[in-house]
């Protein structure tokens, strides 16, 4: 297991442009480091807000060895506690989601308020000042229908991912929506695998069938070096006309994207006769043919806002070489299965897409495991969204173990 010394030099001898050392995808150390110095630093998504939509509605939500409770209060706001009581620390709810009046600990019913004050504890004598043992926050951000919390004391700046989010998401109604379909899989990979593989189409071709028929391999479609194609080009300026923000944005840090891309042949949606998948639209979009809004935010989650629904996918560090994905299918909060929609049509590309995108992570990992195994070259065509992610990656690193910027650190 390395040390954060050792993590630290690792990271500082990283040949750019290049996959990472073996180390970084399956020592202990490391992910204990990645953590640390990430998962418990940064925002991360959480849910979708229509997943609460009432007040008393809870989602828990674990992150390493944190358990987050994430609940609707009486005045509509959405908040977040760490879920441990402040009695003597058991956890204060026990479900995944649930409903309630009040937060009650399981263990000796001390009954906190939805927005985190100690209402009641028994017996506690006439010096005990309820007031001081209200529930620990988290940072929690309702941004445009996502959740989004942060673990650290202090949370990094988010208020212009937050404008930013604001413009590109107004189209797409998540406060409207529903959860119609949610799928959660373990793959067998380091969560730093996962993205690798989100963040290029250089495997498509031979791996994802039924996502090909509608999503274009081609990575100038979302290019962001001004070789975007006429299509992009035309496409943009069509969507942007109507109101909806679609030029290639990135965020300086490069921790988030937005780029608004159309899908194949003039397809409407994903699914296999690139028809919209739900007739009830969950975005004010005028017309079904508006491509899919891809977004990123490291390093919780990868989004899909299309015409008529919405995907988001949820990754989650478990261990070294195991990682959470979690995706959730959003349409219209009023659209009906089997008359607006068909469960199977809307899902079923993704769920096959998942599938696939999970063998090929596990046989990344696993080939990493040989000690045969060397750092290798990123397509400069294909993968420069992999340069991207490691770069960010490695700077993010460096200048939460050394305290410099990731400006800096990124020289
Ligand atoms: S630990 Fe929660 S009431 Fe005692
Ligand atoms: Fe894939």
């Amino acid at each position: 297991m390395l040390r954060d010394s050792d993590v630290l030099s690792t990271l500082m001898q990283r040949k750019p442009a290049y996959s990472l050392a073996q180390d970084l995808y399956c020592d202990p150390g490391v992910f204990k480091a990645d953590m640390n110095h990430i998962w418990y630093k940064e925002w991360v998504f959480a849910i979708a807000s229509c997943e609460i939509p009432k007040t008393g509605n809870y989602v828990v939500h674990d992150i390493g060895a944190y358990s987050v409770v994430i609940v609707r209060g009486s005045d509509g706001e959405i908040r977040a506690f760490h879920n441990s009581c402040r009695h003597r620390g058991s956890v204060l709810c026990k479900a995944k989601k649930g409903t309630g009046p009040k937060l009650v600990c399981p263990y000796h019913q001390w009954t906190y308020e939805l927005d985190g004050r100690l209402l009641w504890a028994r017996d506690m004598g006439p010096d005990f000042d309820a007031s001081q043992h209200g529930l620990s926050r988290v940072h929690c951000r309702n941004l445009s229908g996502m959740v989004y919390i942060c673990l650290a004391e202090e949370a990094p700046e988010i208020d212009a991912f937050a404008e930013r989010t604001a413009a590109y998401l107004a189209p797409h109604d998540l406060e409207n929506s529903k959860v119609a379909y949610e799928s959660t899989i373990v793959e067998q990979g380091n969560w730093k695998l996962v993205w690798e593989n989100n963040r290029e189409c250089y495997h498509c071709a031979g791996n994802h069938p039924s996502l090909c028929r509608t999503f274009p391999e081609d990575p100038r479609y979302i290019g962001s070096d001004g070789e975007l194609n006429d299509l992009q080009q035309q496409h943009t300026a069509r969507c942007e006309a109507v109101g909806a923000p679609s030029a290639f944005l990135e965020s300086g840090p490069g921790d988030w994207r937005y780029v608004r891309t159309p899908l194949l042949d003039g397809a409407e949606s994903y699914t296999l006769d690139g028809k919209v998948a739900s007739t009830r639209p969950n975005s004010t979009l005028p017309f079904r043919d508006a491509g899919a809004l891809l977004k990123y935010k490291y390093p919780g989650c990868w989004n899909h806002f299309l015409s008529d629904h919405v995907i988001l996918f949820r990754v989650t560090p478990i261990s070294p070489m195991e990682t959470e994905v979690c995706t959730k299918w959003l349409v219209h909060k009023d659209a009906v299965e089997g008359q607006d929609y068909d469960l199977q049509r809307l899902t079923e590309v993704w769920v096959a897409t998942n599938s696939e995108d999970r063998e090929v992570v596990e046989n990344n990992q696993r080939g990493i495991l040989s000690p045969a195994y060397r750092p290798g070259p990123y397509s400069p065509l294909h993968e420069g969204g992999l340069i991207q992610f490691t770069d960010w990656y490695a700077s993010t690193m460096i200048a939460a173990m050394t305290g410099r910027s990731a400006a800096i650190a990124a020289e």
